[in-house]
């Protein structure tokens, strides 16, 4: 199954893609999260990502095209992959394509989660992920038990640099301008499905997990 999980800053893709990747046993392919550990690291490309995702801005596409051709190429993705946060932009779609192409294969569905602004802010203010095991929580929405403290492995939870209301304004922009687009490109290639995203986390992986079995 070679999935792509669309949808605006907040709206739930990365919690959707951990429910999926344990039902389907895919590789989830997050370009956040690649970016993320890159600053983590250190490295070149950390500091070029970390620029970009501070202000909201995307990372230039010649850049992140790159790491996931790397990334795509490898054995663990020949019998499918979920892909969350890329394509962003129509050359990163087109390059997708080419990249799929060249591997000889194509995608099966593209998946977007609709849910509406004032609840995409709210979901990302409110957005804690634990230090050690990664995993996402909601203090107003999906709270963990104890404060501030991983249901999963007892780790601390941190806030994303990204998830404050100024930043958010800006990444509900680009999106607006450069990612929205893409629901029609998919449209034409007869792959796209829309999401009500403004269901239950639960309710939401069973209507995917529906689509992707029917
Ligand atoms: P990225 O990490 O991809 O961020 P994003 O697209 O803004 O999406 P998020 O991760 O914020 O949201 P999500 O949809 O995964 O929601 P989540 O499941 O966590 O990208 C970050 C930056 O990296 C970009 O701004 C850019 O700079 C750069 N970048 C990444 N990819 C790039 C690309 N392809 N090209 C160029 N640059 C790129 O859920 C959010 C919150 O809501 C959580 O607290 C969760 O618990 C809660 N929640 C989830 N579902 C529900 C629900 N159904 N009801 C209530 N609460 C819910
Ligand atoms: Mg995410
Ligand atoms: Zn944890």
């Amino acid at each position: 199954m070679k999935i792509l999980l669309m949808g605006p800053p907040g709206a739930g893709k990365g919690t959707q893609a951990e429910n999926l990747v344990q039902t389907f046993s895919i590789p989830h392919i997050s370009t956040g999260d690649m970016f993320r550990a890159a600053v983590k690291e250190g490295t070149e490309l950390g500091k070029q990502a970390k620029a970009c995702m501070d202000s909201g801005k995307l990372v230039p596409d010649e850049v992140t095209i790159g790491i996931v051709r790397e990334r795509l190429s490898k054995d663990d993705c020949k019998d499918g992959f979920l892909l969350d946060g890329f394509p962003r932009t129509v050359p990163q779609a087109e390059a997708l394509d080419k990249i799929l192409a060249d591997l000889d294969t194509k995608l099966d569905k593209v998946l977007n989660i609709e849910v509406p602004n004032e609840d995409l802010i709210a979901r990302a203010i409110g957005r804690r992920i634990c230090k050690s095991c990664g995993a996402t929580y909601n203090i107003k929405f999906n709270p963990t038990k104890v404060e501030n403290v991983c249901d999963n492995c007892g780790g601390e939870l941190y806030q994303r640099n990204d998830d404050n209301e100024e930043t958010m304004a800006n990444r509900l922009a680009v999106y607006e301008d450069q990612t929205k687009p893409l629901i029609d490109y998919y449209k034409r290639a007869g792959i796209y499905v829309a999401i009500d995203g403004r269901r239950a986390i639960d309710e939401v992986t069973k209507n995917l997990v529906e689509i992707l079995k029917g």
